[in-house]
């Protein structure tokens, strides 16, 4: 992979070839993890580099992915995980506590962010290598790569798959990047939900859209089911909610309309009966706590690249 591809602040530029490479290269570490419980068999050790992770909204699966990856790589990481117990309380800003992060000297950094256009400029000019680990509702490349890469295991190419996103694609920063990779890759992309949450963006203008879940499942190969992001919405944009649940929510029964040899993806964190049906998980074609496995993976390999950590075979 070249080194302008190694720029993981969003999916904008990569190509298919070089998202091929990068998958390859997930493959390769994953099964060399499977073979000897360590990534330092297919990355050599080297010098112990310092990562730090600045989480400013909520995570659980990015930020341990994160996490775990780098200890696995043998490096270490400090986490900045919520406002409360920082100076951002007492009225620092985020430009100048990622300066103050900045200061300590990390050799990289990983970083989740809401919405914040200063911070978005004061990013582009930082000069450390980072990693953008979600992004208000525009990016969570990461998340996208480990999405495709789930894609790719099972069916070993991107040709002629189609794939419907669920639920609230209008506030996903998951469906943005999933739109900018998936498309590179070739696979055919629709929409499916209540009008109120179907993107309406110059983006999505040529993507298919579906109202009724059943047609949207049979027609795809893939769902991504999509969480209501609610901390996106007004409270009084939400009256649609309860026949969400009841037209929306993936579960056992209307999953029947998906091919057999279909996949369901979710990114996680999903709110059970509502985006969907925890019944789901146990359906051999839902990969939702394999997304989550292969998200260390392919952490691992961006933050190698990143560190300039060498192959070992
Ligand atoms: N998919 C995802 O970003 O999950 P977390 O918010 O738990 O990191």
């Amino acid at each position: 992979m070249t080194n302008r591809a190694l720029n993981f602040h969003s999916l904008k530029t990569l190509t298919a070839k070089e998202a091929l490479f990068f998958f390859d290269e997930v493959l390769q570490l994953k099964d060399s993890f499977k073979k000897y419980r360590t990534f330092l068999k297919y990355y050599k050790p080297g010098q112990e580099k310092l990562v730090s992770l600045i989480f400013l909204e909520s995570s659980t699966r990015t930020r341990f992915s994160f996490e775990t990856a780098i200890a696995r790589l043998g490096h270490k990481s400090i986490s900045f995980s919520s406002k409360e117990g920082t100076s951002l309380d007492k009225g620092e800003t985020l430009v100048d506590t990622l300066e103050t992060l900045l200061a300590m000297q990390p050799d990289a950094f990983v970083i989740r962010y809401g919405l914040s256009k200063k911070l978005d400029d004061h990013l582009a000019q930082v000069t450390v290598p980072w990693v953008n680990a979600g992004s208000g509702v525009e990016a969570h490349p990461t998340q996208a790569l480990l999405d495709a890469f789930t894609i790719y295991e099972k069916y070993k190419s991107f040709e002629n798959i189609k794939l419907v996103f669920v639920g609230d694609v209008m506030h996903s920063r998951v469906a943005m990047s999933n739109l900018q990779l998936l498309s590179q890759l070739g696979v055919e992309l629709a929409v499916c939900g209540p009008r109120a949450l179907l993107p309406q963006s110059e983006a999505w203008k040529e993507v298919k859209a579906f109202e009724r879940l059943t047609e949207a499942l049979s027609w795809a190969d893939v769902c991504m089911g999509l969480r209501i992001q609610k901390e996106r919405h007004e409270p009084q944009t939400m009256s649609f909610l309860e026949e969400y649940k009841s037209d929306y929510c993936l579960n056992n029964q209307n999953l029947k309309s998906l091919k057999s040899d279909g996949l369901v993806l979710h990114p996680g964190p999903f709110v059970p009966f509502e985006d969907l049906d925890p019944e789901v998980l146990t359906d051999a074609r839902c990969k939702v706590r394999a997304q989550v496995e292969n998200g260390v993976y392919v952490r691992a390999v961006i933050l190698a690249n990143l560190l300039g950590m060498e192959r070992a075979q």
